[in-house]
């Protein structure tokens, strides 16, 4: 099939190579021409393992095109994907779809014959019927079909989340393009894809509960952990325990820092702003913020507990800045809350991660970069486990001891506290 993906962000980027790689032509666009012209050289613009890659392959192959020209591209196609970004809006809670809109008037200059126009980006339930209303001003006769088609796509996984995805949802109130979009996906059905048909508004609602749900499920371990610590228990039991209760499943049960990303504080916000315009009161998600939002300060205060409340002139090592390992995504990282605050505090703080310097921490006082692992551990007086990457999995944390021993706070419970232990280092983890 022709498809044409608007918006090469990660959305649009990984499903378009995706799509390609199943035999599809596609055309990505964006109006970003610098952007366009390193993919046509095979740079790619995220951090996405495997990535390259595919589009190397499929872009070598003819399949895969990239385009700042909306208009042909979408002349040229069957499917148009919208993957434009739905960011939350400045100073409020609701997502800002000018994006969007945006795209949609220009989609409905540039229809020529019957074309699916479906919605990728994570969008708010009615969105789908703006932008028919909008499609319908230019196209009366209605040469198309608005259909809601959600990704789940976790970053660093994004390409085996496309692959082999635990369900596809479509939402669509006609017939015709659920066959024709059931067929586009029938590789990923027919090796065990669960398709979900549903109406347009249920499969947008279908995004930000699953987020929501998710968020909440990581919100409970955390509190939960937050009582381990008090009990003396280990919440890996516990996850363990309630996890292999099939109606719970032990996914998204790991104890840790806030949850952040491009996804599950921009969603849980957006689901409670519609809730709010239908009067529906969503109370679990609002108290999941909350407790999200206050988890770093949570962390923090442990810090300052493993410090006897000394953090002025402490060296501070952060073992990974990102939200989670895999990306190099720092949108709503919990280190942008941390870092920041013990930095003003008087500590002298130095990081480390696979993805590089972070612009994020420029100008920040007694904030650097390292280039390594030792670079960043030595001379240290703490040392923060912050980001579950394969590269901090199995230090020997006794080669960088230079002078006194670190002490070790391992938010992601990678390393077993015994071992640590033994070695003589005093070990501190999460909700154990
Ligand atoms: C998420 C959803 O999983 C995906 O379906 C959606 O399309 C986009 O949002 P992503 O943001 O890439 O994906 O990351 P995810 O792996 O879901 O993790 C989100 C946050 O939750 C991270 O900060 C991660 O560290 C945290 N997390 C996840 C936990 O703290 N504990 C867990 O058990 C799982």
């Amino acid at each position: 099939m022709n498809l044409c993906m608007i918006g090469t962000g990660y959305v649009g980027l990984v499903s378009g190579v995706c799509f390609s790689d199943l035999g599809n032509n596609v055309i990505c666009v964006d109006k970003d021409l610098e952007k366009i012209k390193k993919l046509k050289k095979g740079k790619i613009p995220i951090y996405e393992p495997g990535l390259e890659e595919l589009v190397l392959k499929n872009h070598k192959n003819k399949r895969l095109n990239f385009s700042t020209d909306l208009h042909n591209s979408i002349k040229k196609s069957d499917i148009i994907f919208i993957c434009v970004g739905t960011p939350t809006k400045r100073g409020g809670s609701s997502a800002d779809l000018s994006q969007i809109y945006n795209v949609a008037q220009q989609i409905s200059k540039s229809i020529n014959k019957y074309k699916i126009v479906v919605t990728k980006s994570t969008v708010p339930v009615t969105t789908g019927d703006a932008i028919e209303k909008i499609l319908t001003k230019n196209n009366l006769k209605k040469k198309f079909t608005v259909v809601s088609n959600p990704e789940f796509l976790r970053e660093g996984e994004a390409i085996r989340d496309f692959t082999y995805p635990d369900r596809i949802v479509i939402g669509s109130n006609d017939k015709k393009s659920n066959k024709i979009l059931k067929n586009l996906y029938s590789p990923l059905i027919s090796k065990g894809a669960q398709y979900v048909h549903t109406s347009r508004r249920a499969a947008e609602l279908i995004k930000y509960a699953s987020n929501a749900f998710l968020a909440t499920k990581i919100t409970f371990i955390n509190e939960i952990a937050n009582l381990c610590e008090k009990i003396g228990v280990n919440v890996e039991d516990i996850s363990i325990g309630m996890g292999l209760d099939k109606r719970i499943g032990g996914r998204f049960l790991r104890a840790g820092p806030a949850y952040g990303g491009s996804c599950f504080p921009k969603d849980t916000k957006a689901i409670i702003n519609t809730a709010d315009k239908y009067k529906t009161k969503l109370t679990v998600i609002k108290s999941v913020v909350k407790s999200n939002k206050n988890r770093s300060n949570i962390l923090l205060k442990r810090v300052y507990k493993i410090l006897n409340n000394k953090v002025k002139n402490k060296k501070i090592c952060f073992l990974g800045v990102t939200f989670k390992a895999n990306t190099d995504d720092m949108r709503d990282s919990s280190s942008l809350t941390m870092i920041p605050i013990l930095s003003k505090k008087g500590a002298k703080i130095r990081y480390y991660d696979p993805t590089g310097y972070k612009k994020e921490f420029k100008g920040l006082k007694n904030v650097f970069y390292e280039n390594t692992v030792k670079d960043a551990i030595e001379r240290s007086d703490l040392v923060i486990i912050h980001t579950e990457w394969n590269d901090f999995k199995s230090i020997n944390f006794k080669n960088f001891i230079k002078g006194k021993k670190f002490i070790i706070y391992d938010m992601r419970n990678i390393y077993d506290p015994s071992k640590i232990k033994k070695q003589g280092f005093k070990y501190f983890s999460v909700g154990r």
